[in-house]
């Protein structure tokens, strides 16, 4: 098939979802600002545009709260109406939440730091020094507030509390997760299944109405997503009373803890140019997360896997998740070796790879959400990953995949990993910066 999108075609599409200051996922499905997302545009935009790439960074930085967190999503005035919109978290009732703005209270991968020393390379030298200063402290706050808040036991795995957090909202590890933990009653389901409540929820899921319902999540998922918040909520959200609460949702999610080990390189980095100490205290964290990939090792199928906080227990559903130790770090060679393997199996490697949930298990789905199809940002993850694991030519070949597979089918938010057609919405916008960075 002919290539039909190129990177004039990516441009545009980072131009037509940039709102006044900074560049929505999408302007009509997502018009609203995601940390990891804007992270990820600033990735791709530095290329052509370093200041605006620079901006990104700053807007996100704007929604920190005082505490030091930043919030996984910022509201705009735009979709007021969204079904799981502002009115549903009410951050407002957080003593630490920032004031001024509107933002979920729950966090996203911590791709940030990462994305700001990339973008701080291509900044004209004489420039690079005085945005460091200016924003690595608040960047050091998000990692040491993630450390203070969310390592309850000091391990160095960093605990999720919202499928959300992922970034990978649909993951059937996760969800199969949080079906154990916070499960949906009896009386919910036949609520869900009247016809004029059915009727009445998906007329305001926007997002089966721009998509289609088979790529999105499932009416009784999203459901518990939204109350599971809404249990926080009446937490105040507090993490202590949140972990004390057997029916929370707390798990060490490998992809999160990859963005952590990555963005904390960068971090260190950053700070030794310009000579600022991290406390020893964060030094030890940093250290420690590095050390902990081991522990989502399951000797027995010889895989990685998210793991259960409450249980201590590997949580062994096949995903994505398996594969991403590879870009937290360098791995030992026999675990390094063992994932390319998996990585280059059936399950994974379909023609359009790689495939977030493997296509030989109960949980496959070629078109719904984060259950099989090929998102760009995953597959920018193994591309680093073999890169730093000396698997300079499989990094090479999945990369050209990447490149083509959006190439011939367009920025979309998704993609079959059968057949490479585009799924979710389109026009979406880190398809488009992450393939300029690919291209770059
Ligand atoms: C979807 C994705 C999430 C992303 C958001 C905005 O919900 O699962 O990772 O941040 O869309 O693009």
């Amino acid at each position: 098939m002919p290539a039909n999108y190129n990177e004039s075609t990516a441009q545009a599409v980072l131009d037509q979802n940039y709102a006044d200051e900074f560049t929505m996922p999408n302007k009509d499905l997502y018009p609203h600002m995601w940390l990891w997302d804007s992270s990820f545009h600033a990735i791709g935009l530095r290329h052509s545009n370093p200041k605006r790439a620079l901006n990104e960074i700053k807007i996100l930085l704007r929604s920190q709260w005082p505490n030091g967190m930043i919030p996984h999503m910022t509201f705009t005035q735009r979709d007021t109406k969204r079904i799981h919109g502002y009115k549903i978290w009410k951050s407002h009732v957080c003593d630490d939440c920032v004031v001024g703005l509107k933002t979920s209270a729950i966090t996203q991968p911590p791709v940030i730091a990462e994305a700001f020393e990339l973008v701080v390379e291509k900044l004209p030298k004489k420039e690079q020094r005085a945005a460091i200063e200016k924003y690595l402290p608040q960047l050091i706050r998000y990692h040491e507030w993630l450390y203070r808040e969310r390592d309850p036991n000091s391990t160095g795995r960093v605990v999720i509390i919202h499928p959300w957090e992922s970034g990978m909202d649909n993951n059937p590890a996760l969800i199969e997760n949080l079906r154990q933990c916070f499960p949906i009653t009896w009386w919910e389901k036949q609520f869900l299944k009247n016809p004029f409540i059915k009727a009445f929820y998906h007329a305001r899921r926007k997002d089966i109405r721009l998509t289609s319902p088979e790529e999105r999540t499932h009416s009784d998922v999203n459901w518990m997503l939204g109350k599971l918040i809404a249990r926080y909520r009446r937490k105040l959200y507090k993490l202590d009373d949140i972990l004390k609460d057997n029916n929370s949702f707390v798990v060490e999610c490998i992809l999160f803890n990859t963005a952590l080990a990555r963005s904390n390189a960068s971090l260190s980095r950053l700070a030794k140019k310009t000579q600022t100490t991290l406390t020893s205290e964060l030094q030890e964290s940093i250290k420690k997360t590095e050390n902990s990939f081991d522990d989502y090792w399951n000797d027995q199928d010889q895989k990685f896997y998210d793991r259960d906080w409450h249980s201590q227990t590997h949580i062994r559903i096949p995903t994505i998740s398996n594969l991403l130790p590879l870009a937290a770090k360098k791995l030992p060679k026999q675990q390094a070796d063992s994932i390319k393997e998996v990585l280059g199996s059936q399950g994974y490697s379909t023609k359009w790879r790689t495939a977030t949930t493997p296509q030989d298990t109960q949980w496959f789905s070629s078109v719904r959400y984060w259950q099989g199809p090929v998102w760009v940002n995953t597959n920018w993850f193994l591309i680093k990953g073999l890169e730093n694991n000396g698997a300079k030519k499989e990094a090479t070949k999945l990369k050209r995949q990447t490149i083509k597979l959006v190439e011939q089918s367009g920025m979309w938010e998704y993609f079959s990993p059968l057949d490479g057609s585009g799924r979710g919405i389109h026009d979406f916008s880190w398809t488009a910066a992450l393939y300029l960075d690919l291209k770059n």
